[in-house]
């Protein structure tokens, strides 16, 4: 049986000049790592969800560069530098709604930039997405921290998708509240949405918190409606992928309905995530959001459950409007609308 004492879930870490994860693909029926020692290898893993979650793929494409940087037969910083971008592209093109990829990857080049001779590169660089591995959750934690104040003793909340341990370094962001308003002495259940098609919901955050102990019910997408008509539920925390300047809000598929029934229920709604989750240039209409193949739609696991040749829309995310957004809680402190303003401080005095 599965109790808090369990260690903590640590999802990428960098381990004897090697990248390990835990194989999200395989959770909740096997818990298995695996080792990369190619960036290629690392593109793959973030392309086929091994890993996933905003936070987590930032740093594994910083350890995906750390990996590069070794695998090049460079002699010169230039020729470095040249294998270091391509590299760059490579992982960048994996997925391209989270911005915390770009924003990981792009830590990485600046360090690399900076560097004298070709090992002085390539230690300062695997010593940068160690150092990256580390902030990030100490980062949730202060997130949590913050969070924390929000929720009450005995609150039911409800979170959608995995934003979790799983989905960064350790802790998690949503979840990170969650972990840090029970560690602060509250009493804290949770109703997990299971988040079709890929089901992070049921196959994740259903077993990090069970891992943790902590009070989970899980329910079908199509039961949120209903779970806040009937009061189970009294507040809402999500993960995000991109949040601009203007307070809008991309994550997982199917957020933009909770958003909308919590708004209709008056449920507060809020949004936990990292300032490397802050796209503060692009406007809503220029962010890419992912399509996905079809098949995770016409099938659950290597069940068919739809007729073939069926047409199919599967976009992985989706985006919330300001006006549905209670708050957005960083590891700076809490944004409230007008969010142009608050979110302007919060990088001002980061
Ligand atoms: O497709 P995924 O599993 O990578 O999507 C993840 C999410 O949408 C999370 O909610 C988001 O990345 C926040 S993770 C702290």
């Amino acid at each position: 049986m599965i109790s808090n004492t369990n260690p903590p879930l640590r999802t990428v870490e960098w381990k004897d000049n090697r990248v390990r994860m835990i194989d999200q693909t395989k959770l909740p029926n096997e818990f298995v790592y695996v080792e990369y020692n190619d960036f290629n290898q690392v593109a793959d893993a973030i392309r086929n969800l091994v890993v996933r979650g905003a936070p987590a793929i930032g740093v594994s494409g910083a350890f995906g560069l750390a990996l590069a940087s070794m695998q090049s037969d460079a002699e010169t910083k230039d020729d470095l530098l040249v294998y270091l971008k391509k590299a760059h592209e490579i992982l960048l093109e994996t997925r391209p709604t989270a911005v915390n990829l770009k924003w990981g990857l792009d830590q990485i080049m600046k360090i690399a930039q900076q560097g004298e001779n070709v090992e002085q590169i390539r230690t300062s660089v695997i010593e940068e997405a160690k150092r990256l591995a580390e902030e990030d959750v100490k980062i949730n934690m202060s997130m949590g921290k913050f969070g924390s104040e929000l929720f009450a003793n005995n609150d039911t909340v409800m979170t959608h998708c995995n934003a979790g341990a799983l989905a960064t370094v350790g802790y998690g962001t949503a979840l990170g509240v969650i972990r840090a308003t029970r560690e602060s002495g509250k009493n804290i259940k949770v109703i997990a949405t299971e988040t079709r098609p890929i089901q992070q919901g049921s196959r994740l955050t259903a077993f990090e918190l069970k891992h943790d102990g902590i009070d989970v019910s899980l329910i079908p997408d199509t039961a949120v409606g209903y779970t806040m008509a009937n009061n189970l539920v009294n507040k809402i925390v999500v993960g995000a992928d991109r949040i601009l300047r203007t307070g809008h809000v991309f994550n997982k598929i199917g957020t933009y309905q909770v958003a909308t029934m919590a708004k209709q229920h008056n449920i507060p709604f809020y949004v936990a995530a990292p300032l490397s989750t802050f796209d503060l240039k692009s406007n809503p209409d220029e962010v890419i959001i992912e399509q996905r193949k079809a098949s995770e739609v016409t099938g659950i696991g290597d069940k068919k459950t739809a007729p073939d040749d069926i047409n199919v829309i599967n976009p992985a995310f989706d985006m919330t409007p300001p006006e549905l957004v209670s708050g957005i809680i960083t590891e700076k402190g809490i944004a409230k609308a007008p969010f142009d303003d608050s979110i302007k401080k919060l990088f001002e005095a980061n």
